[in-house]
């Protein structure tokens, strides 16, 4: 799916543009080949015989055929080290892909119920972030998110579960999310451990827009209260809803490659970002889950230039926006503003040139 027909030349700038990852399962990061890795090691059977064959398996029709194989793909996954490894490959490489600031969702649920403490997961990930933030200067952040299949109670649980590791980990867990599938699972479900998350200074997000109606966006808002969207592509259908996003700055994390792979979409052409980002949304591109959906966040941004008309200025303006949407401090979103327009500057676009404004 990775576009290799565009002009190399547009490839090597955006793979440079400093860029923010916003919506990033690491489950969804285990690729193939680490999954059989793991699988040996811990002694788990997978039902595939090769690394071909499991890729070949990842057809869907449907978020939730797709969360089949992604749950069941997550079993490998047992010890300290596996959540590390994961974590380390998945930071190797954004690395190449520019990115500077992660913040990166994680099901704890998917763990625990398996009987994986939930120390382990955070133990993993973070010594893996730690030492990346160390070696290669790539800041990240956590999101703890929370099973909508499940019940408010079990995600109640989950956050009790989770809260004797906050100090611990508080330089990485600042968020909490909602996920998994969409349809018949509204926000207003989760309203009362929401409201204690915030309670608690938890910075929101949830995933609503994908394949649920716009309705479930403006309850994510109002119910839930989270501050920022995943997905949030079907809010197009809402007028009044697309201009509250426009007015108040709501940002989406769009991942097209998701969209299309899950058939939320039938062609990339028909992907709606471009119209959104035109009408003002403060939209950004993002991978979801890499390693099922065909590519990472620098594939994503090409894909959308090619199919959909970006300009090489537009791409600069997505990631522009990643790091104006992420929950970095404002002295370091700003030294990345002023990195992305040093690297702009830099690099001149020699066929359209630039007639003034900050890029
Ligand atoms: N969990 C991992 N990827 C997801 C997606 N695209 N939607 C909902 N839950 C998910
Ligand atoms: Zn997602």
């Amino acid at each position: 799916m990775p576009d290799t027909a565009l002009q190399p030349a547009l490839r090597t700038f955006v793979r440079s543009l400093p860029k923010a990852e916003l919506h990033l399962h690491i489950e969804g990061s285990l690729e193939p080949e680490l999954m059989f890795e793991l699988a040996r090691r811990n002694g788990v059977d997978l039902p595939y015989a090769s690394v071909d064959a499991l890729r070949l398996a990842y057809a869907f029709d449907s978020l939730q055929s797709f969360l089949d194989l992604y749950y069941a793909g997550a079993g490998v996954l047992i010890t300290e080290r596996d959540f590390h490894d994961m974590t380390m490959a998945y930071m190797n490489r954004a690395k190449e892909d520019g990115v500077v600031h992660v913040e990166i969702m994680f099901d704890p649920q998917t763990h625990t119920a398996r009987g994986v403490a939930m120390e382990t997961v955070f133990a993993g990930m973070a010594r893996a972030l730690r030492k990346v933030r160390s070696s290669m200067g790539i800041t990240s952040y956590l999101i703890l998110s929370f099973l909508r299949h499940l019940t408010e109670a079990d995600a109640m649980a989950t956050l009790e579960a989770a809260l004797p590791l906050r100090e611990q980990y508080k330089d990485l867990w600042i968020g909490i999310g909602l996920d998994s599938g969409e349809r018949g699972n509204p926000p207003g479900k989760f309203a009362r451990v929401f409201a204690r998350c915030k309670a608690l200074g938890f910075r929101l997000v949830a995933h609503a827009g994908e394949e649920g109606p716009a309705d479930y966006v403006r309850d994510a808002l109002d119910l839930l209260q989270v501050e920022r969207i995943d997905h949030g592509v079907r809010s197009e259908e809402d007028a009044l809803l697309l201009q509250r996003l426009i007015d108040q700055q709501i940002p989406l994390t769009v991942c097209p490659f998701s969209n299309l792979k899950l058939q939320v979409i039938k062609s990339m052409p028909q992907h709606n970002l471009a119209r959104l980002l035109r009408l003002g949304v403060m939209a950004t591109v993002n991978s979801d889950d890499p390693a099922y959906f065909g590519g990472y966040v620098v594939d994503n941004y090409i894909a959308c230039a090619e199919h959909l008309g970006l300009t090489r200025h537009e791409l600069v303006v997505l990631a522009q926006n990643s790091i104006a949407a992420s929950f970095l401090p404002p002295e370091q979103k700003n030294e990345h503003f002023q990195a992305l327009s040093a690297y702009v500057a830099e690099n001149p676009d020699k066929k359209n040139p630039p007639r003034g404004g900050f890029f």
